[in-house]
């Protein structure tokens, strides 16, 4: 992180005073001037009321006042690391992107592990799908891998983004975690059986952040120097394994640890022991798109391996623990919006959602400058966005117009070559794309991912929440677990007849 600390000191060279000033040593206000006392009020006499004049106070405890900011409306919980990313296998033939350049070449990255349904301060082993971002820190600016440890998501449809949120979190009136609602939502919205697998079974509860898979889920374009594209899928596989805890294991954890997960991440860096994940790219050609048996843009499916195998890009390496949690940690913002040439969005509709909804409740969680952060920024900005509040460097005395006569900067002949005009025409309406399939790859999973302890969990799993459910609703995902597997249906209903 030297390179943005930096970065962040050159903003106050270019601020710098006519006159070269010298600072107070001692312990100093929000305004610098030095503290007459750290540790007491001012008061009238020894036991009297405090006053008003104690501007020291009100400095400290109005900034106190404000120290919180909103939490992330989902993956609340989380923790950082800082590190490189190394290209190990020569990807040029399918992307221009210069973070894969060439074998060997180093890109700094930062990553933020954590749980998408907890609170901030609930246990880290709950049962929960894991987030799993990365930045890198491009020599073509900010590319953001915004990824989960299951290679599938609930819906496909953004629409219904917030609508699952809330029926997986808090209830409106009692403020709990609800089985009902979950499997209310499940039921209804059967192309959740997929993640459904994952999620209840042993991997949703990892026994640590460094032995998960990240997976990037949407379908993204590769662009390379000739133009031309493939779709492709991103996947982070982790170097340590993957392991998880049973889900009476993960329970007893969390009777004594809350934060095991990003205590062990910290502890592990700290030791040296740095955890490194590969990554991995499936691609598939326009035309093997256009032919696939399965809707390619579908983030409820995945694209089977033997199929489209996997292609080693490089690999990730966690080297550095945050200074402060809050500049790295908290104020930092992943958004699948930031992408480089050689990267492009695919038509994927829940893509599109994310587009939109990251930068908009970034704006509203950190701010309209948060992009100058310095965990935020790129190498280098240079464009005609001016000011807005807490702007700390607005580009100086560059011209603030385009087009102009001053010399002020064009856009960029190599991103355009990398763009990849498609085309496209059809009707604008309301589309349900709902007659795909649902169930195969879910039974799939069951079958060939479980092994027979795997799947015994799994029922387990499921059992320990769904009998929190009303009777309807256990009835219903009964069904539905019918369609995917008739013994896993058959021995689910026999343990929640057992247990009423
Ligand atoms: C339409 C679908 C989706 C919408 C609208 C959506 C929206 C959001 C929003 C609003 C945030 C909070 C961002 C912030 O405050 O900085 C977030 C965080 C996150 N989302 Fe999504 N999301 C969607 C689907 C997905 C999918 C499919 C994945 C997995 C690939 C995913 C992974 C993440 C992760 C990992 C974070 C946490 C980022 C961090 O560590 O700060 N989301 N999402
Ligand atoms: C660019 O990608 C297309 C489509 O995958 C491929 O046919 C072509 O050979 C690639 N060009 C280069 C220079 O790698
Ligand atoms: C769960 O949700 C259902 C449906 O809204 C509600 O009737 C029930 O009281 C809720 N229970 C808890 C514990 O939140
Ligand atoms: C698959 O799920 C969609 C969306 O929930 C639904 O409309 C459709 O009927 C389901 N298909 C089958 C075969 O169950
Ligand atoms: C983790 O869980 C998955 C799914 O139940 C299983 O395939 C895998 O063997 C488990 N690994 C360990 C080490 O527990
Ligand atoms: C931007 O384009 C204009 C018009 O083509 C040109 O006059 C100007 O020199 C360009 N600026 C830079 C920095 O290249």
């Amino acid at each position: 992180m030297e390179v943005f600390k930096t970065i962040f000191l050159l903003y106050f060279l270019i601020l710098e005073k006519v006159i070269p000033q010298t600072c107070p040593s001692s312990s100093t206000t929000s305004y610098g001037s030095p503290l007459i006392h750290d540790d007491h009020t001012a008061t009238v006499g020894s036991n009297g009321p405090v006053v008003l004049e104690d501007t020291e106070f009100l400095d400290e405890m109005s900034h106190f006042d404000r120290e919180r900011i909103p939490p992330r409306v989902v993956h609340a919980k989380g923790f950082g690391a800082s590190g490189y990313f190394e290209v190990t296998n020569d990807i040029t033939k399918y992307s221009a992107a210069k973070v894969f350049s060439q074998i060997g070449k180093k890109t700094p990255i930062a990553v933020r592990l954590s749980s998408t349904l907890s609170d901030q301060g609930i246990a880290d082993t709950i049962r929960d799908v894991r987030g799993f971002s990365v930045k890198f820190y491009t020599e073509d600016g900010i590319w953001d891998l915004v990824g989960n440890d299951f290679p599938v998501f609930f819906i496909r449809d953004p629409r219904l983004f917030p609508h699952v949120i809330h029926a997986l979190k808090r209830h409106p009136t009692t403020n709990l975690f609800n089985a009902t609602t979950r499997w209310d939502f499940y039921t209804l919205r059967p192309e959740t059986a997929h993640i459904v697998m994952w999620l209840y079974s042993d991997m949703g509860t990892p026994y640590s952040m460094r032995h998960i898979n990240g997976y990037g889920v949407n379908t993204f374009k590769l662009v390379n120097k000739s133009g031309q594209h493939v779709y492709c899928k991103f996947h982070l596989y982790s170097r340590q394994g993957i392991k998880n805890y049973s889900g009476k294991e993960a329970a007893a954890i969390q009777a004594s640890d809350l934060d095991i997960y990003q205590r062990d991440m910290f502890n592990n860096i700290a030791k040296g022991n740095y955890p490194s994940w590969t990554m991995h790219i499936q691609v598939m050609t326009q035309n093997q798109a256009d032919t696939s048996t399965f809707n390619i843009f579908d983030d409820t499916k995945v694209w089977p391996e033997d199929q489209y195998p996997l292609i080693e890009v490089g690999r990730l390496t966690l080297t550095k623990n945050p200074i402060n949690y809050f500049e790295e940690v908290e104020q930092i913002a992943f958004c699948p919006t930031r992408m480089v040439p050689g990267i492009r969005p695919s038509v994927d509709r829940m893509l599109h959602g994310r587009l939109y909804s990251y930068t908009d409740t970034q704006l509203y969680r950190l701010g309209a400058n948060y992009m100058q952060l310095p965990i935020n920024r790129p190498c280098n900005v240079q464009n005609y966005q001016r000011d807005g509040k807490m702007t700390f460097y607005s580009q100086g005395g560059a011209v603030n117009y385009h087009p102009n006569s001053f010399g002020g900067p064009n856009a960029s002949h190599w991103a355009q070559s990398l763009s990849s005009p498609y085309f496209t025409s059809g009707v604008v309406g309301v589309y349900d794309n709902g007659d795909e399939d649902n169930f195969s790859q879910a039974t799939y999973f069951y079958k060939h991912r479980l092994d027979d302890a795997g799947r015994n969990n799994f029922i387990e799993n499921v059992f320990d929440e769904l009998r929190n459910a009303e009777r309807f609703i256990q009835k219903k995902a009964i069904k539905m677990f019918k369609k995917i597997d008739e013994s896993l249906a058959q021995n689910l209903a026999t343990k929640l007849n057992s247990a009423k």
